[in-house]
C-alpha cells in the first residue's frame, strides 16, 4: 500500500537520540530550547511553546485569553475534531460557520455570526496546508474586537503576503503529530507575539502562582522536531511538486485543491472532490492507495453544537477524499498514482 503518510528519519535523528540518551539529560535540555527558538525565528513570531500535543495547544491558547463558562468560540465546520473538542474542554461554547472553496472559515459567515454571538474568539483553521482568509478574518477581528486563534496544525511553512501561518492571529496552535508536515511523534505547540499573552501562555504550563498542567515534551521529541524543522521548506516544496503534477493531471475529472492567491499551499492532504467519491476510495485503496477521507463528518454533527447553515461544507464532505502528497513519494509512485485515478474514474465503474 502507498501510504497517505510517511514520516522520514536519516541518521542525523538517529544520531541525535543516542546523543542524548548517553547525555541523561531527557527533558527540559538543548534540543528544546533549540526547537522554541527555532520554530520562532522561522515563522517570525516573538514567542513559542512547546507542549505534548496540538490539541493541549488550542486548549492553552483559549485558556490564555481567559475563555470560560459560556464563551463563545466560531470555528468552521471542517476540521479534524480537536479544534472543537479544545473549545468545550475551555469552557466554551462552540458556533460551527461555513467554509469557502479553500475549505477554511468562511470571513462572510463569520462576519454574520459574530453579529449575531459576539464570540470571544474565532478561530480559522488552515485546512489540508492553505491558509484562511487572514486577511478578511484580522481585519473583522479589529471591527468587532474578538480575538483570533489559528489552528495551523496542518500548514507549517504555509505563508500568506509572505507571513507565515501562527504569525498572523493572536495565537496559533502548532501540532507535531507523527503525520504532520513536521512530525515530532507527538507534540504541540503555541506562538505569539503579544508579551502579555505570552505570560497567560506560560501561567498555564509553569508551576507557580497559578495551578498549571505539565504538558512538556522531552527531549527526544524535541531533537526529532528540531532536524526535521530544518528540512521542512525542501520537503514543502516537494509536496508542492507533488501537488502540481496531481492537479494537471487531474483538473478535468474532479474538483482540485485551489491556492489562495498571494500564499503558499504547503500539501499537508491532497484533497480532491467528485459527487461518486466513496466507490473512488474504495477503487484506489483495491489498487493499493491509501486513501481516506478527511473528514467524513462536520464539527456541528459529531458534536451536536450550534451552527449557521453550512451548505458548501454539507456538499464538500460527501465529496472531499485525499491521495497521497508525502515529500518520500517517488516520481514512480506517483505517477502509478496519476495511473491509477484516471484509469478509475474514466474505466466507467464510476457514475458522476
Ligand atoms: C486541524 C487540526 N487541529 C488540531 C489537531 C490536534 O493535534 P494533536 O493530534 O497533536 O492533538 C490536529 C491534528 O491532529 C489537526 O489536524
Amino acid at each position: 500500500m502507498i501510504r497517505i503518510t510517511e514520516p522520514y528519519f536519516s541518521e542525523e535523528e538517529k544520531e541525535a537520540l543516542i546523543e542524548i540518551i548517553e547525555s541523561h539529560q531527557i527533558t527540559r535540555g538543548r534540543w528544546t530550547r533549540a526547537f522554541t527558538d527555532e520554530f520562532a525565528r522561522y515563522l517570525g513570531v516573538k514567542h513559542c511553546f512547546t507542549v505534548c500535543s496540538g490539541t493541549v495547544a488550542l486548549f492553552i491558547a483559549l485558556k490564555a485569553l481567559g475563555v470560560d463558562r459560556g464563551d463563545k468560540v466560531v470555528v468552521p465546520a471542517m476540521s479534524f475534531m480537536a479544534t472543537i473538542d479544545a473549545v468545550y474542554l475551555a469552557g466554551g461554547d462552540p458556533v460551527v460557520v461555513d467554509v469557502d472553496d479553500f475549505y477554511t472559515l468562511d470571513p462572510n459567515q463569520t462576519e454574520d455570526a459574530v453579529k449575531r454571538f459576539r464570540p470571544k474568539v474565532v478561530i480559522p483553521v488552515h485546512l489540508y496546508g492553505c491558509m484562511a482568509d487572514m486577511e478578511a478574518i484580522m481585519y473583522l477581528s479589529d471591527k468587532y474586537g474578538f480575538y483570533v486563534i489559528e489552528d495551523a496544525a496542518q500548514a507549517h511553512g504555509a505563508d500568506l503576503k509572505s507571513k507565515k501561518a501562527g504569525s498572523w492571529g493572536h495565537l496559533a496552535a502548532f501540532s507535531f503529530y507523527a503525520s504532520k508536515n513536521v512530525p515530532m511523534g507527538e507534540g504541540g505547540a503555541i506562538t505569539t507575539n503579544d508579551d502579555h499573552l505570552a505570560e497567560e501562555v506560560r501561567r498555564w504550563i509553569d508551576f507557580g502562582d497559578h495551578p498549571a498542567f505539565n504538558f512538556r515534551i522531552t527531549e527526544f521529541q524535541a531533537a526529532i522536531g528540531t532536524i526535521q524543522l530544518r528540512k521542512l521548506d525542501e520537503r514543502n516544496e516537494r509536496r508542492r511538486h507533488i501537488a502540481s503534477v496531481y492537479t494537471r493531471s487531474f483538473k478535468d475529472s474532479f474538483t482540485t485543491p485551489q491556492e489562495r492567491e498571494g500564499s503558499t499551499h504547503v500539501y499537508h492532504l491532497y484533497t480532491l472532490r467528485h459527487p461518486d467519491r466513496n466507490r473512488i476510495v474504495e477503487d484506489l485503496r483495491s489498487a493499493g492507495i491509501d486513501a481516506r477521507v478527511y473528514y467524513p463528518y462536520l464539527l456541528h454533527e459529531l458534536r451536536g453544537a450550534v451552527h449557521l447553515p453550512t451548505p458548501k461544507a454539507e456538499t464538500f464532505r460527501r465529496e472531499v477524499f485525499s491521495i497521497p502528497v508525502h515529500p518520500y513519494l517517488t516520481d514512480e509512485e506517483v505517477s502509478y498514482i496519476v495511473e491509477a485515478l484516471t484509469e478509475i474514474v474514466s474505466s466507467g465503474k464510476i457514475i458522476s
